[in-house]
């Protein structure tokens, strides 16, 4: 690409990852497309309110910074990092925070962004723990979820699209830190993991 060329989100080179994509399941334009979407919702739910965005890290940057452009809204933004121990593709459900808000949330509306909710611990323990800092609400964004997080207590108001139940990357999330840069949603060839 020349520097004059119109870029889209969509456009980064898959090249640069070799045979490692095995398929696209979700695109650039459509993760786009999507999160206008919810941020038209998200827009219109919050007329009038202060809002801060709680991006947990490291997975959720990308929404974060597109989610946010995209909504008429004056936010602001704050973010966790936390590390749930397991192996490289599930996770246990112990979470530990690796890095806390700023700020205190007491009374204060509150919007989770999240990557990806796949058991639901990972969110489930954040939840519990926000709650107890008493925000005047707390509500979730999660921009994919896999079939075995359908939890009812897991109140995922904003979500993006469903995934089959199989490890996927891109659009921030990794297989050990690495396609996080992918502006899509993929899964991995085998031959990734064995290497
Ligand atoms: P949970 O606690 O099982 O819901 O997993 C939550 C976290 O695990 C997500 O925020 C991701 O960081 C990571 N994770 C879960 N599934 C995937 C996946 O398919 N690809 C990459 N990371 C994942």
């Amino acid at each position: 690409m020349t520097s004059g060329d119109a870029a889209e989100p969509g456009d980064v080179p898959r090249p640069a990852f070799g045979d490692d994509i095995e398929s696209v399941l979700i695109d650039g334009p459509q993760i786009q497309a999507r999160l206008r979407e919810l941020a038209a919702q998200i827009t219109d739910d919050y007329a009038g309110e202060r809002l801060l965005l709680v991006g947990v890290l490291k997975g959720a940057f990308m929404v974060m910074a597109d989610l946010a452009r995209y909504l008429e809204l004056p936010v602001e933004v704050d973010f966790m990092a936390v590390s749930s121990y397991g192996s490289s593709t599930k996770t246990s459900g112990v979470v530990r925070i690796l890095k806390d808000l700023e700020r205190d949330i007491a009374g204060r509306h509150i919007l989770v962004v999240e990557d990806i909710v796949d058991s639901g611990l990972t969110l489930k323990y954040l939840l519990r723990n926000l709650a107890a800092r008493g925000p005047k609400s707390l509500e979730v964004l999660a921009l994919l979820a896999k079939p075995s997080s359908a939890r009812p207590e897991l109140r995922v108001r904003y979500q993006g699209f469903e995934v089959p139940d199989v490890f996927v990357v891109g659009y921030g999330l990794d297989y050990a830190e690495r396609y996080r840069n992918l502006d899509c949603i993929a899964t991995l060839a085998p031959a990734v993991y064995s290497s």
